[in-house]
């Protein structure tokens, strides 16, 4: 495959409307499938991996027509609806889909193959084997061993059935450990509990309400009832990915005289870290939330940024899970704030579709950024010192499309021509990103 150039660009203008959230998608759709009747799903977001939870639950018996527009319905089967598959099933690379799939399998009664590409069988899953084998679930995966420790690796065998509900107080930091437990609760007898050391995204809270589940919310446990059917709520919208938004923020950011809306954005609270940091970093954000969509299942609204000189800043550990897939594009914007960033508490990074501290630095450092990796027990802490003017280079995506978006808008703002080696891995969230980008900018 060729490289792909990017050229610098003076400034990003105009209005964009993005796809929808994914993860927040992938919830709507599973709990579509094991909630009796029809549910309509708009703004369903057309990358890889939201239309692999889409073929799993088709694999797993249920029927689901996506039209052309971004529309797909459900015709859910109820709690214990869902079939055993002819033959073991591929998740592709969707951490979130087999993570979040394994919760619901448990419950089932039948034995079921899930097998994953070849990011995905790199990545751990003992953190969401370990709690369903104490509800009950059998599993067997792929064991190798590192050092002392053991770990687990896709291919996933799982046999559900009968589960127990358990009090569980997570090790690390998960949005999709949290969602598999929880799911499986709603398979077990009596009240399964989970209890966050870090807040971490809540949409799978926010989607089970809306499909009516005994669930019960304290500070930072959470509590759902057992063996009780769902209620569609019939149509579901889903907001713009604030994710996707990252992207276009910093490069407003960054960019001289731009000025950028994004309309119907996801404002879950616990996805805000982006819009925090880039605030204390002194971007001019404006957040316009009408009181209409804030009361929705989701809070929606818009954000409106101008370009502004950055300064560096502190991302705090307690504010990484609120930005952990924001990570290698805030790593972008820390190359250009004056002085220096320091990201703390930020080793889960290594553990996503590639290593993304690994990538980031590598391909940073290479356009003239200094930057330092300081680990400590099993902390990690990331330094980025200003660059002033960030030199094009030929970087590398690592197959992750996180990378290859974030270079991208680092290519941007670089003097010269930078090349990606591969950026098909975009299509994994955002198929129409480069389309989009050349739309505003200029
Ligand atoms: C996700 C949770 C996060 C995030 C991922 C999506 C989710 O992963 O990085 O992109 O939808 O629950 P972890 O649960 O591994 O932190």
């Amino acid at each position: 495959m060729k490289p792909f150039l990017i050229k610098p660009a003076s400034s990003l203008k105009g209005e964009i409307l993005l796809p929808g959230d994914k993860s927040i998608a992938h919830r709507a759709l599973i709990l579509s499938a094991i909630t009796a009747g029809s549910t309509e799903i708009d703004n369903f977001p057309a990358n890889q991996d939201c239309l692999s939870t889409l073929k799993v639950f088709q694999k797993l018996g249920i029927k689901i027509i996506k039209d052309k527009t971004a529309m797909v319905t459900v015709y859910g089967r109820g709690l214990r609806g869902l079939k055993k598959p002819a033959a073991p099933i591929f998740v592709g690379d969707s951490g979130t889909t087999l993570r979040i799939t394994l919760g619901i399998l448990s419950g089932q009664n039948f034995r079921v193959t899930l097998k994953a590409g070849r990011s995905l069988s790199q990545r751990p899953m003992l953190r969401v084997t370990r709690p369903l084998r104490m509800m009950g679930a059998r599993i067997n995966s792929k064991l190798t061993a590192h050092g002392s420790k053991l770990e687990e690796y896709p291919p996933i065998t799982i046999t559900g059935g009968r589960l127990k509900a358990i009090s569980y107080k997570m090790p690390v930091a998960s949005a999709q450990v949290k969602s598999a437990i929880l799911l499986a609760g709603l398979y077990a007898r009596g009240l399964t509990a989970v209890v966050e050391p870090i807040k971490t995204r809540d949409h799978t809270e926010r989607m089970l309400k809306l499909f009516k589940a005994g669930l019960k919310l304290r500070e930072n446990k959470i509590v759902i009832k057992g063996n009780r059917e769902l209620t569609s709520p019939g149509r579901i919208y889903i907001p713009g990915d604030i994710s996707s938004a990252s992207f276009f923020l910093v490069a407003a950011a960054i960019l001289a005289d731009s000025e950028l809306l994004v309309s119907n954005v996801s404002l879950n609270p616990s996805r805000l870290g982006i819009i925090k940091v880039l605030q204390r970093m002194g971007a001019d954000i404006k957040v316009q939330s009408s009181k209409a969509r804030l009361q929705s299942y989701e809070p929606m609204g818009d954000l409106l940024i101008k370009s502004s000189a950055l300064r560096g800043v502190i991302i705090k550990r307690a504010e990484v899970p609120s930005l952990i897939d924001e990570l290698p594009i805030l790593m972008v914007a820390a190359s250009l704030a004056r002085g220096k960033t320091v990201f703390e508490g930020v080793e889960e990074l290594r553990l996503k579709e590639t290593d993304r501290i690994r990538s980031m630095s590598e391909n940073l450092r290479k356009m003239g950024v200094k930057i330092q990796t300081v680990k400590a027990d099993n902390c990690e802490k990331i330094i980025i010192k200003s660059a002033k003017q960030l030199i094009a280079a030929k970087v590398r995506s690592f197959g992750d499309h996180r990378t290859a978006m974030s270079m991208v808008v680092a290519g941007l703002k670089a003097r010269g021509a930078t090349f990606i080696d591969n950026i098909t891995c975009i299509d994994k969230s955002f198929p129409g990103f480069l389309r989009a980008l050349k739309n505003l900018t200029a």
